[in-house]
This record gives C-alpha cells, structure tokens and sequence, in this order.
C-alpha cells in the first residue's frame, strides 16, 4: 500500500460511533465493519494483520508482539483510544507498521470519570445504590451511610499529564483540595494550580493524600507500580481511585488492603484482566467498580473515532499522522 494507492482494505475491530462508521464508508469502499461487535480473539487479529492494509484495534485488542512474525500486510494500526499498552509498538515498528492513538479528545471526560468514582467512594453511592435497588432502605438515620468529606482534603495525583492535571483542577478549583504529585519526567507541570506541590517520590504523594488518583500508562516498569509496601504508606482513611489501567494496582494487594482496612476504599474503572473482575473485588463494599467506561460519552467517542480518521488519513496522503506512537 501507498500514499495515493489503491484503495486499503481496513478492519475495524469492534463497532464504533454510527457517525465515525458513516464517515469510514463514505471515504473509503473497503471497510470490514464488526456489526456484531464481537472482539476478534487472537485468530481474528492475526487474520486482520494478514489480510487487510489497516487494522483499526482498541484496548480490548491484545497484539502481543509475535502477532508481527513473518511479513504482515498492515501497514497502519490506528489505535481508538489514548492508551496502547495493549499493542507491542517496537515489534508493529520493526515490521514497518505506524502506530497511532487518540489522545487530548478524551481528557475531560476521563477527567469527569476519576471525579465521579473519588466522589461515589468518598461518599459511599454504590454501597447506597445497592440498598434502594435491593429494597433494603428502612429510612434516615444520623449514622446511615456515613462517607467521608472530599472538600478540603488532599488529592494526590501520580501522573499529571493531561489527564491528571485535568483531574487537579476540577479537584482543586471545584473541592477546593490541596494537590500533591509525583510525575517523573522532567517538566514542572502544574496545570494552572499555583501551589500544586511537587514531591521527589511516589511514597511521599502516598503518604501526603487522602485521595489518590492514578494516571501513568499501563505495562513496562508501571506495571503493580501501587503493590502492598505502597498501599501499606497510605492513610488508613485514605482513598485510591484508578482510571488508568488495571495493572497499575497489584489487585490481590489491593483487595487485601480493602478487606483489612489498610486503606479505606477503592474506586476502579480498569482491572489488570478485563473485563474479568475478581470475586475478591466484587465483594468488597468498600470498592467502587465501573466497567472501563472513562471516555465513554456520545461526544468524546465520536471524537476519538474521527481523530482515528485523520491520523489514517495523514498516513494515506504521505502526511505525518499527528499521533503517530511508534
Ligand atoms: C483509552 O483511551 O486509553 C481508554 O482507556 C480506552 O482504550
């Protein structure tokens, strides 16, 4: 395939935003849609990198890097979503592959997700959801369901790139809480927040927060970067929130510090083997557990799948995609 050339056979893995879907078979005549939205499986994936010119994959696609043995025929794999810890970028690179992601689009509204599971956790909703639905409210009561105050408390942010940072600013200019942050690279970045404090290690924002809010990639050297010693440095009366990827958080860690009360509860949106959550987890009252669903609003979606689109289309036309990863 090349820059002006026949028209690509494209893939799309799962089933997208009807808008971006018209807008892919508008443009081009050779589109595989997923109408079933089933997830491919490794044979699936494998077929796609064989057959077609342009794999179009998401998190829920594992390409590890023997899926680019041999000579596969894509030339493009434009990830729906910012994070790619789920594709092996250096082996897709070394089989001549470009790799794109989608970020920016979705800041705000995974932004809104880390606040919405801060706040349901902090404030018990899902423990209280629970109990209405199940028809076990018998009415109020002083002592029904007492959470904890998010007003004034210390956030800790570990990551404050885009999405981090949008986090600090809705919780400290709408809580009015204190930011502490651990980021290892270089820049000063504090988001517009003045007094957003910078701490030398990750223990020191751990020990500093009463909520903690993760936003590194997944994989690599971050994987169970928050394991038992690092729960073990938080607040009893602390709180960690994590809509950035599962294996972030050592899960069996975790569950034990929520059983015991190491730390005082947990709001997730990601889990180290999605969607499988563990019945340990599952269990706990005091985790909060949404179904990977950060950047999942009508707009931001459709926002992600054209911006698909226009690293695609840079790629077609000769161009540098503007999110090329690798
Ligand atoms: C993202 O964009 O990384 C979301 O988590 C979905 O992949």
């Amino acid at each position: 395939m090349r820059p002006g050339g026949p028209d690509p056979v494209i893939v799309v893995t799962r089933r997208w935003p009807a808008p971006v879907e018209q807008e892919l078979a508008r443009r081009f005549a050779q589109v595989r849609f997923n109408p079933d939205d089933t997830p491919l499986g490794a044979d699936g994936l494998r077929a796609a990198l064989a057959e077609a010119d342009v794999v179009l994959p998401t998190v829920s696609d594992r390409l590890p890097a023997e899926f680019f043995d041999g000579e596969p025929r894509t030339r493009f794999l434009g990830n729906y979503g910012v994070g790619f810890n789920h594709i092996a970028v250096d082996a897709a690179a070394k089989a001549g592959i470009v790799v794109t992601n989608t970020p920016g689009v979705l800041t705000d509204t995974t932004a809104d997700t880390a606040m919405t599971l801060l706040l349901m956790v902090a404030r018990r909703a899902g423990e209280g959801e629970r109990e209405v639905r199940a028809g076990r409210w018998t009415g109020w009561r002083p002592t029904h369901l007492m959470g904890a105050d998010v007003t004034g408390k210390t956030l800790g942010i570990l990551g404050m790139g885009r999405i981090g940072g949008a986090v600090a600013r809705r919780a400290h200019f709408g809580f009015g809480m204190p930011v502490v942050f651990y980021d290892a690279a270089d820049a000063e970045p504090r988001h517009g927040i003045p007094d957003a404090h910078r701490v030398g290690t990750i223990e020191e924002m751990l020990e500093a927060a009463d909520f903690v809010s993760l936003h590194m990639p997944g994989g690599g050297g971050n994987t169970h970067l928050i394991d038992a010693g690092r729960l073990a440095r938080m607040k009893p009366t602390a709180f960690l929130v994590n809509s950035s990827r599962g294996d972030v958080v050592d899960t069996d860690a975790l569950v034990a510090a929520l059983r015991s009360h190491t730390i005082a509860g947990a709001g997730l949106d990601v889990y180290e083997g999605e969607p499988e959550v563990p019945a340990a987890l599952r269990e706990l009252d005091n985790a909060v557990l949404l179904p990977h669903l950060g950047s999942a609003t009508l707009e931001t979606r459709t926002a992600m799948g054209m911006l698909v689109l226009d690293n695609l289309q840079a790629f077609l036309d000769g161009r540098q995609p503007p999110c090329r990863v690798a």
